[in-house]
């Protein structure tokens, strides 16, 4: 069982002893909720993986304090340090080479030569890694290919026996995972979309942005975690939905007005979810995943799912909407 703690100084440092220890912390940031180990202990890394149930093949994003973390691990370059000195801390995990014999365990990068890199900005996450004093690699605290957690509650309903402490702070702002800039190469080239844009990034770089996320061939994934089954709750989803039939239930974005239900007027209110009555894509994104979560828990057959404009955050939403609703024809892990 989970040690649930409120994320208070102390408990924050009896979280970085636990870590010390090469055991499991679960930490809130300002994207959703990690599964911390101590980056640089093979063994406690190699449990992030057995918790997970997660492909060993599927890399992990490392948790920085600072550049100079980043500089100590991997070999960086001017415009990777650019987009650290605007984006962080913040929602953007930078895909780096990693320094020759890396004191980084080797498992986070999944037998590749890379390693991915984020500086979070949540007071709790900035706390833990100022304590501990070394990087902590972190993915969603989640079994692998389900909803991420943006609640302490969602880390202790998915993991409860395989984590040691539960950090609690609260519902993560964002409420959905980093944006994720491969800037290994000549070109910069964005694997998963997030918060942070394409276009401010190629604004801020001055060069144009490479977009990997939409239609990714089976035979050449730029990430090993892009053809894995993701997002998913268990109930599955109907998208772009203008009604709801008997069996379904409904997450909804802007005005149900003009929805029906079994092909009668009105949704009946016990029917409905809604991210963002007033249409407000921030906060629709914030509440994406916990929706899902509660959704999943009612009992339908089906979650019909609102359209929601692809602009802005809203790419992002869309993008773990359809992976989830594509979730059995996708390879499952
Ligand atoms: O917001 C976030 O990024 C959260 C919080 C906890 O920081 N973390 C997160 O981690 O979403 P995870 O493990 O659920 O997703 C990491 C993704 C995976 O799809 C993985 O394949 C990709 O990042 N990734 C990690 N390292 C990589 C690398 N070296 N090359 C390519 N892709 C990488
Ligand atoms: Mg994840």
């Amino acid at each position: 069982m989970a040690e649930i703690l409120i994320a208070n100084s102390d408990n924050i440092q009896i979280a970085a002893n636990s870590l010390k220890n090469g055991e499991l912390v679960s930490f809130p940031t300002e994207t959703v909720y990690g599964l911390g180990a101590n980056a640089t202990d093979d063994d406690a890394v190699k449990r992030i993986f057995e918790a997970k149930k997660r492909p060993d093949f599927n890399p992990l994003i490392v948790h920085v304090s600072d550049w100079d973390m980043v500089e100590k691990y991997a070999q960086t370059n001017n415009r990777a340090k650019a987009l650290a000195k605007h984006f962080w801390p913040g929602p953007l995990s930078i895909i780096l080479p990693r320094k020759q014999n890396s004191e980084l365990s080797t498992y986070v990068s999944g037998g590749l030569d890379t390693v991915a890199l984020r500086q979070p900005e949540h007071i709790v996450a900035k706390s833990l890694l100022k304590c501990f004093g070394l990087p902590i690699a972190a993915p969603s605290a989640n079994l692998s290919g389900s909803l991420s957690p943006t609640t302490p509650y969602h880390v202790q309903q998915s993991l409860d026996d395989k984590v040691d402490i539960i950090l609690a702070g609260g519902k993560c702002s964002i409420g959905l995972e980093s944006t994720i800039i491969d800037m290994t190469g000549d070109k910069a080239v964005v694997l998963r979309a997030g918060f942070i844009l394409p276009e401010t990034i190629a604004d801020l770089l001055n060069e144009d942005v490479e977009i990997a996320y939409e239609n990714v061939e089976v035979d050449k994934p730029h990430s090993p975690g892009q053809l894995l089954r993701h997002y998913a709750p268990n109930t599955p989803l109907r998208l772009k939905a203008v009604d709801i039939t008997k069996d379904e239930i409904l997450l909804a974005f802007g005005s149900t007005k003009f929805m029906s239900a079994e092909g009668k007027g009105g949704v009946p209110e016990e029917r409905i979810l809604n991210l963002s009555p007033s249409g407000d894509l921030l906060e629709a994104a914030s509440n994406l995943f916990s929706m899902l979560h509660e959704l999943d828990s009612k009992g339908y057959s089906r979650i019909a799912v609102m359209d929601i404009p692809k602009i802005g955050i809203g790419i992002a939403i869309n993008d773990r909407l359809s992976r989830a609703s594509n979730a059995q024809k996708e390879i499952g892990d």
